[in-house]
């Protein structure tokens, strides 16, 4: 199955800039090489960018200033029908962000894809965040931090976040995992609407391995499709120092590549994101080829055994 992979290079649902830089980082830092030495066939589609991202020269309190907020949905309506154009084509889609406000395209298009399949459609949320506020609940305004609730039907949202290209995922279908940071009134909603938070505290006392098996054991058993977004403030601020909201105590590099690797071996897995990489906040490199190497631990790489050796590149100019 080909890997597509498509840049959406906006920072417009965050408050710090820099993670616009992050698909062209992440091209640097080997991803497409790593994914071809493994014997993957990849086509690289090229970045989705605004041809002017919202410049922020209103009042410093404004909460949601409406430019930004144009571009995060314009983005997400393109990510959204050029990700459903991806899997229609069977390809295995992987969206580089950007902020995490991308999702709301990203994981539209899964959405959207898999209602026609009649397939069930499974997020793995693999973040610091639960990124689960609405425009009410949101004590920053920030978008990045509510494609959940709005993926998830959440009502408060005004009609310009909806249009055909806004895809539905049943809330109590979606785990996040590796969440430390959760803001009160965010809570009460995970909570009412049976939202799995594995936070860090379950990740301690029961450890990856049990918590994943019971996540892969659930969408297998479904049938489902499994969509994986991985926001690099998931992982511990010591080894991913490139992310504009860092938290402290997070996957270790041990931890966040077993997610991965058990990913692999389930085969569930069907599209993926890696978001809120910030090139401009990172240590030479340093959590850009994290990344680059947990998603080659998802496609298959492993310590021992056989790997089916390098493939061929396609470029993509559609
Ligand atoms: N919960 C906070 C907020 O709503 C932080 C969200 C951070 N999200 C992210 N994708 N990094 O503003
Ligand atoms: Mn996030
Ligand atoms: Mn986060
Ligand atoms: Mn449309």
């Amino acid at each position: 199955r080909r890997i597509d992979l498509l840049g959406v290079a906006t920072a417009s649902g965050a408050s710090v800039r820099g993670c616009g830089m992050g698909p062209e980082a992440l091209r640097v830092a080997g991803l497409a090489e790593a994914l071809i030495d493994l014997g993957h066939e990849v086509a690289d589609h090229g970045d989705l960018r605004r041809p002017a991202p919202a410049i922020d020269a209103g009042p410093a309190s404004l909460r949601l200033p409406d430019a930004r907020r144009a571009d995060v949905l314009d983005l997400a309506e393109r990510a959204s029908d050029q990700g459903l154009a991806i899997l229609e084509a069977g390809n295995f889609p992987v969206f580089l962000g950007g902020d995490h406000s991308i999702a709301m395209g990203t994981v539209s298009a899964v959405a959207r894809h898999c209602v026609t399949k009649g397939k069930p459609v499974f997020v793995l949320w693999i973040d610091a965040h639960a990124d689960y506020n609405t425009p009410e609940t949101s004590p920053s305004g920030n978008l990045h931090g509510m494609p959940l609730a709005l993926l998830c039907g959440e009502p408060e949202f005004d009609d310009s976040y909806r249009g055909d290209w806004l895809g539905r995922i049943d809330p109590r279908n979606v785990t996040v995992i590796g969440a430390r940071s959760v803001d009160r009134e965010e809570r009460r909603l995970l909570a009412s609407r049976g939202v799995e938070v594995l936070d860090m505290r379950k990740i301690d006392e029961l450890g990856v391995v049990a918590l994943m098996r019971t996540v892969i054991e659930r969408v297998r058993k479904a049938g489902g499709h499994l969509h994986v977004s991985l926001d690099v403030d998931a992982m511990d601020p010591s080894i991913a120092p490139g992310g504009g909201t860092l938290v402290p105590g997070g996957l270790s590099y041990r931890e966040a590549h077993l997610i991965m690797e058990m990913l692999h071996d389930s085969g569930v897995a069907g599209s993926l994101d890696v978001v809120e990489l910030n090139p401009f906040l990172d240590h030479g490199g340093q959590s850009a080829t994290l990344l680059v190497d947990l998603v080659a631990s998802l496609f298959g790489r492993q310590i021992m055994g056989e790997e089916p050796g390098p493939m061929a590149f396609v470029t993509e100019d559609e």
